[in-house]
């Protein structure tokens, strides 16, 4: 049976009540705003509106004065994204060593599988030294080739698909 406007299904649902014990568990820390919107982003994706409203009402401030935290930081979304985000540095280091072949190649495959991830152009990763390098979420990897970066991409695609 479908879902009716309103209405949360078991998965959403759980995904619900994990945001409220993480937000529940970092409320007196230091940099609380931040670990929770996080924390909504781990959960859903992306700032869930709902979810959002969940953080909000625990902090004690509004959903647009949270949001106006949010957009500050280019690391939060505001609408669903794929899984897997494929962040490539683009700068001089990388640029020389072959940073457009893997933009190129990873840019291919993204347009071929849009549910399953895509790519962001980078000025930096702080790897510059091991140029090319990519960010696959949130793990670094440096001197990759076109392939191997494609290889690293589809293993966190895989991963992802098979936890859930
Ligand atoms: S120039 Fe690419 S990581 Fe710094």
């Amino acid at each position: 049976m479908a879902t009716q406007p309103g209405e949360v299904d078991s998965a959403a649902a759980a995904k619900y009540a994990a945001l409220r014990r993480e937000i529940k568990e970092c409320a007196q820390e230091p940099g609380a705003t931040l670990d929770m919107l996080h924390a909504v982003q781990r959960q859903f994706g992306y700032l869930e509106p709902q979810a959002v409203g969940m953080v909000a009402e625990e902090l004690g401030i509004t959903k647009a004065q949270l949001y106006g935290v949010a957009t500050f930081y280019t690391m939060f979304f505001f609408e669903p994204k794929p899984p897997v985000i494929a962040r490539v540095c683009v700068n001089l280091s990388c640029h020389l060593r072959g940073a457009q072949e893997v933009l190129h190649t990873l840019e291919e495959a993204a347009a071929a599988q849009p549910e399953d991830f895509e790519v962001e152009e980078v000025m930096c990763l702080g790897l510059c030294e091991q140029a090319p390098a990519l960010l696959v979420n949130e793990v670094a990897v440096g001197g990759v080739s076109p392939a191997e970066a494609l290889q690293k991409v589809q293993a966190k695609v895989s991963a992802i698909a098979g936890s859930e």
